[in-house]
């Protein structure tokens, strides 16, 4: 294969000609031609930072599928000499020789347009040879670099990486960069010898560059059919390790090599997980190879690229003396989400982005079953699916808020479906369909999903599909019922329902009623219409059936959509309550009338409150905070709910309640009523605090992952309230720290405390106190510990500190890596001086923001979300408003997140008009 020498191309460089603009502006490629194969040559130079390089060719064998005069594909920031262009037909009727005669681009769309010399025909196929180069990306994205120190050398070491989803492997070689366009793939790394070279597939063969001395040409072999997004390469000098998996793929971790002692959990969870997979799915992992790699600098969390999976280090890599359990279990997920993309994503792709959640919901879920099949004893299954409802419920209850399955026409709107509602609702429906179907129907629903679409593109109609026969075939769904039908109502709409339950006591029914649950009380009634397909669940005091979660009957829609009415029979007696939506198995929520909540209240506040399923005790906080909220219920109601919460032990509960308990903590602490509510959150705190041990235990007596998560949790409560001797241990903890000799070697901070003892003695520390923890972070060599550190250096209160704070993450040049500094601000942010801080430096510098991440805006999302949670007035939410409009060039891709935000803070001042005195009064009663 004819590649051109180093020198050449650096001068062919400057030949590239200025294309002329194109009028082709559909947001889609044209549908004439199909790509085959790729066959990939990429030159990396890594030896000069000062001029971090790649330079490449791609050939691509192209069918023919309509006759067409022109070749239209993807490519973006890249040189292209147009003078080495080639194409000939290579396959069908004669072999004529053709050409290129002149291109053209489409910014807009990022297309790259050749209008061929003769017209492709139907049927034949064509070869296309393109060279290109372009310096290594600096944004994480495309093809790009990244570095780190080499303690031993004292040198920075250079390496390369890929980051192509949704929409970046255009910036990498020119293709047909659209999940459709499967092609199998043939990459070549060249590289100098002394790296290593990785991508999809196993090493083929090496050999010795032509021209270029030291230099190595490292074929891997072909891959499987697969969309372009997934295509991914790096060169390093990283070590691995390798794990061993009987009959299985060779499975590495890999990593830099001061950070391969921190490999081991990954090596050992990682092959365990896909071969539950292989199992689950009934289909063989079908790349002979799999290695998983720790970057540096990595803009997500990770990434499913198919046989060769790149993390953040945080997110792969865990030290026993540094990480904590909720790290571990965290990694644990991330590496079973990533793992099960190899067959939900990889395997079978969404024909579009509209279907994004295919991948990233079915990731979600499957992963959490993953992780609870290694782990059963960690429970994690309820907590991931209890995290999931709520963060959707959250987000979903916005007019704003967007369906599961939604239409997408600009690589920005891809980006912004990378969110709460692909990931958490759509795990949640996904939930829901498991758990009305049944185990059986599920899993050959899935198998024959996956086996009907290997290696091809599918939407949800095809997995609709593949539900209906299999659930027909076991008996789980009344034949004239269909999955598509039900689940349509969960994807194609936005939002959720609450059920209205209203009891008729003399005649033991309910009638039921569902609405649209909306936190913005000032909509059209119009928006609150819709209606869900509801599987219909419930128990009572008297039967207290908690373990089936099948519907007893549906609540149904009409064929217009609209909601048929619904009344339940044979329900108990008066002084008996009914609960609906057994273990939250679907995501709606649900209200009752007066007697059954004060039912309800009675046995939550009684000793019995544990035979109400601790699911539906989530539940039950989760619903009445926020009918309270919206003004559904009232806040007495609401308080006698969290009151039994000091009874409370289980951490499920728990997390809803501290999540709605945050929100109000957000606005309250802006008011003078505030000291009520902080007597009112010791009060809830402290039993548990006492009944955990607080900070006086270390954890060594626990063997629960479950309690150590909520013992977590609780004292990072308690010493945010000064609940007991929280902050004072905390910063003995602290103390002991700074006083040892060696501190980065010896951290007498149990590592489950860490976040808290660091926040606590930063919040309430010295100058001093700062500087030793950001010493301890740049001398660091764990992720997740330096994650920690980043996170509670924001606690201070001191306005200088978060001032130089912030200015020290948006530094390039300084510690703090590009992907770390929306930490950074998010951590300052949340605190209640830091938030004033945070919001005018966002809004002082939303020009230099958008720069300093290269206007790859999509980071520039996660500002907004804290903000959001604290603007309760209309004065600063109209000057918010008038920032928006000032900065509209630099928000222009991250709509979606500027309307959610503006939606949420009008929300908070309306529920300052409608709440503030209403909680107040209570919670002084219930103090
Ligand atoms: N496919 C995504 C990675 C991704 C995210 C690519 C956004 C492009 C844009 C990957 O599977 C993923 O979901 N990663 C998560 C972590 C996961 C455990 C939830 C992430 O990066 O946050
Ligand atoms: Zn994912």
């Amino acid at each position: 294969m004819k590649f051109f020498l180093f020198s050449v191309l650096a001068i062919g460089l400057g030949l590239a000609t200025v294309d002329s603009v194109s009028s082709y502006n559909y947001y889609r490629l044209p549908t004439t031609l199909r790509p085959q194969k790729y066959y990939l040559r990429v030159l990396t130079l890594l030896e000069n930072p000062e001029d971090l390089r790649f330079a490449g060719t791609v050939k691509i064998l192209i069918e023919a599928l309509q006759n067409t005069r022109n070749i239209t594909l993807h490519s973006k920031n890249l040189t292209i000499d147009e003078s080495q262009i080639t194409l000939r037909q290579i396959g069908g009727e004669g072999r004529k020789e053709n050409c290129v005669s002149s291109t053209s681009v489409n910014p807009s769309n990022d297309y790259f347009i050749l209008n061929t010399c003769q017209e492709l025909v139907a049927g034949n196929v064509y070869k296309l040879s393109l060279p290109f180069s372009a310096d290594l990306s600096r944004p994480l994205t495309g093809y790009y670099r990244s570095s780190y120190k080499d303690p031993e050398a004292n040198v920075t070491r250079w390496l390369s990486a890929t980051q192509f989803e949704p929409a970046l492997a255009r910036k990498a070689f020119p293709c047909f960069d659209e999940p459709g366009y499967k092609a199998s793939f043939v990459v070549t790394l060249g590289y100098h010898k002394n790296y290593t070279g990785l991508s999809n597939m196993p090493v083929k063969a090496t050999k010795p560059h032509e021209t270029l001395p030291n230099y190595i040409w490292c074929e891997f072999q072909e891959s499987v059919p697969m969309s372009t997004y997934l295509v991914a390469y790096s060169v390093n000098q990283f070590s691995n390790k390798p794990s061993t998996l009987p009959n299985g793929a060779l499975f590495r971790t890999w990593a830099r090599p001061n950070a391969i002692d921190q490999c081991d959990y990954a090596a050992e969870f990682g092959p365990k997980v896909l071969q539950y997979y292989e199992e689950l799915f009934g289909i063989k992992f079908p790349l002979p190879k799999i290695d998983q790699i720790a970057l540096p600098d990595f803009s997500a969390g990770a990434m499913e690229n198919w046989g060769l999976v790149t993390y953040r280090e945080s997110t792969l890599l865990f030290s026993a003396n540094h990480s904590s359990s909720a790290d571990k279990q965290f990694l644990a997920n991330v590496v079973a989400h990533e793992l099960a993309h190899q067959w939900f994503g990889n395997l079978v792709t969404m024909n579009w982005w509209t279907d994004l959640w295919l991948n990233e919901g079915f990731a979600t879920y499957v992963g959490s079953l993953g992780v609870n099949e290694i782990y059963p004893e960690w429970n994690s299954k309820d907590r991931r699916s209890l995290s999931s409802l709520l963060a959707s419920f959250h987000l979903d209850a916005l007019a704003s808020s967007h369906p599961v399955s939604r239409p997408i026409e600009k690589v920005s709107e891809i980006e912004e479906s990378f969110d709460t509602i692909s990931y958490q609702k759509g795990s949640s429906v996904l939930r829901m369909m498991h758990l009305f179907l049944g185990e059986e129907s599920f899993r050959s629903g899935l198998k024959s999903y996956l086996e009907r679409y290997a290696y091809k593109n599918a939407d949800q109609d095809n997995l609709w599909e593949a539900f209906t026969q299999a659930a027909h075939r076991n008996g789980a769904l009344p034949k004239d019922y269909e999955i598509k039908t039900i689940m349509d109502s969960w994807t194609l709409q936005t939002g959720y329902p609450v059920l209205n339950v209203t009891r008729d006591y003399m005649a033991r029914t309910a009638k039921l009623s569902q609405e649209r649950y909306l936190r913005n009380t000032q909509l059209s009634p119009d928006l609150h219409v819709g209606c869900w397909w509801l599987p219909l669940s419930y128990t009572s005091k008297a039967e207290m059936m908690f373990m089936n979660t099948a519907p007893k009957s549906w609540m149904e829609c009409s064929k217009a959509g609209e909601s048929l009415s619904k009344t339940i029979q044979d329900l108990p007696s008066s002084d008996k309550w009914v609960i609906f939506n057994i273990q939250l198995a679907s995501p709606y929520r649900v209200n009752y009338d007066n007697q059954n909540w004060k039912l309800l209240i009675e046995t939550l506040n009684s000793e019995d409150y544990q035979s109400i399923h601790v699911i539906n005790r989530a539940q039950l906080i989760d619903d009445v905070m926020n009918l309270a909220w919206t003004g559904e219920q009232d806040y007495e109601t609401a308080l006698q709910v969290t009151n039994y919460l000091q009874k409370e032990r289980e951490i499920l509960p728990w997390k809803p309640a501290f999540d709605q308990l945050k929100l109000l903590n957000r606005i309250l602490r802006q008011t003078p009523n505030f000291g009520f509510f902080k007597r009112y959150m010791k009060k809830l705190l402290t039993p548990i605090y006492e009944h955990l041990n607080g900070l006086n235990d270390t954890f060594s007596s626990i063997q629960e992952q479950d309690e150590i998560l909520l013992k977590t949790t609780v004292v990072s409560w308690a010493c945010q309230y000064q609940v007991a001797d929280c902050v004072p241990r905390a910063q003995e903890y602290f103390r002991r720290w700074r006083a040892e000799a060696n501190p980065d070697e010896n951290n007498p901070v149990p590592v489950n405390f860490r976040t808290t003892v660091y926040c606590s003695a930063i919040r309430y520390g010295t100058d001093e106190d700062w500087e030793f923890l950001w010493t301890r972070y740049k001398k660091s060599n764990v992720d997740s510990e330096k994650q920690t550190i980043l996170t509670t250096l924001g606690c201070s209160k001191e306005v200088w500190i978060l001032q130089r704070y912030l200015e020290m993450a948006f530094d390039s040049k300084g510690a703090i890596r590009k992907q770390d500094s929306s930490l950074c601000f998010q951590a300052v942010a949340s605190g209640q001086v830091g938030f004033l801080l945070a919001k005018k430096y966002l809004i002082d510098n939303v020009d230099f923001i958008y720069k300093y991440y290269c206007a790859e805006t999509k980071t520039m999302a996660r500002f907004f979300s804290q903000i959001s949670e604290q603007v309760i007035s209309m004065r600063d939410l109209n000057g918010f408003k008038v920032f928006v409009n000032n900065s509209r060039q630099y928000l222009k891709d991250v709509h979606q997140a500027i309307e959610q935000t503006l939606e949420t803070m009008l929300i908070n001042v309306q529920w300052m008009d409608r709440n503030y005195h209403q909680l107040s009064r209570s919670i002084q009663r219930h103090l």
